[in-house]
């Protein structure tokens, strides 16, 4: 595939959820969302792109069943379709980050098309309408090779001091990459996570975030939910882990929202 290709339509749609921040969340929401979409009814697909491998591991999968991930799929020939690998819920499948992740970054500046590896290697899949690939934080190259692969862009936001000023960054650099490798790509929207009701400065950065990004932020917002920090821990998203708790029925109100948004017809990119 070229480059003047890249922005061509696929069967299934690329969501990456990005902040170069970390500890902003990104993690939960895509093994939360990712399980959420998969319980209504769409096929769907958690790429763990982070060498941390906390998706993987939210997810219940073992180390020793994380051999072929990722890195294979970013570095090796592999085709995404080759590494899916179930997981205890229906409808949704993971590909692993695997040890050899934390090198890609250094293997991949020497490659050729370097920064569409990822994009490249989704180009066959077929069994899938959702991919959604959980980023690291920092925006190095295997963020840039989610954002080059990706349709739009997931924005975790965390509710605490200082939270726009990060995401302007992000904003910048999903401009850079519309510019330079990525026309189609859009921001998809914007979630507030960590959401504590009894904290002041949880409203202010909502009303703030709001008042600066109108109806690109979500309604719906996560809540700080024990049971959603709990959860990973027994390799379990929160819905399979405590369905009634706040944080399973916030990420579910979550995916309903955002499949309608992808059903509805474009709106220019922000
Ligand atoms: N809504 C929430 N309520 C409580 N804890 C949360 C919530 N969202 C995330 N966490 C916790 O915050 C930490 C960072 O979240 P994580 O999703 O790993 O962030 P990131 O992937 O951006 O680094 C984790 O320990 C996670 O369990
Ligand atoms: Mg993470």
């Amino acid at each position: 595939m070229s480059e003047s290709e890249a922005s061509g339509a696929r069967p299934f749609r690329v969501i990456a959820v990005a902040n170069q921040k970390g500890g902003v969340g990104k993690t939960t929401t895509a093994i939360n969302l990712a399980t959420a979409l998969a319980a209504a009814g769409e096929k769907t697909l958690l790429i763990d792109l982070d060498p941390q491998g906390n998706a993987s591991t939210g997810l219940g999968l073992p180390r020793q069943a994380r051999r072929h991930g990722s890195y294979a799929l970013l570095l090796g020939n592999d085709q995404a379709a080759t590494l899916c690998q179930p997981t205890a819920v229906p409808d949704l499948s993971l590909i692993p980050a695997e040890d050899d992740l934390a090198g890609a970054e250094i293997e991949l500046v020497g490659l050729p098309r370097r920064e569409f590896r990822l994009r490249d290697s989704l180009s066959a899949l077929t069994a899938h309408a959702i991919v959604l690939i959980d980023c690291p934080p920092g925006l190095n190259l295997l963020t840039l090779n989610a954002l080059v692969a990706a349709d739009a862009v997931l924005v975790p936001l965390q509710c605490e001091f200082l939270a726009l000023e990060g995401i302007s960054q992000i904003i910048r650099t999903i401009e850079m990459v519309r510019r330079g490798f990525n026309p189609g790509l859009r921001l998809q929207g914007i979630v507030l996570t960590m959401f504590d009701r009894r904290n002041n400065l949880s409203e202010l950065v909502a009303a703030d975030a709001r008042g600066f990004f109108g109806t690109q932020v979500y309604e719906t917002v996560i809540p700080r939910n024990i049971r959603i920090s709990e959860a990973p821990s027994h390799g379990k998203p929160v819905l399979l882990y405590d369905f009634r708790s706040p944080g399973a029925q916030a990420y579910i109100k979550l995916a309903g929202e955002l499949l309608k948004r992808e059903r509805e017809p474009r709106t220019i990119p922000a």
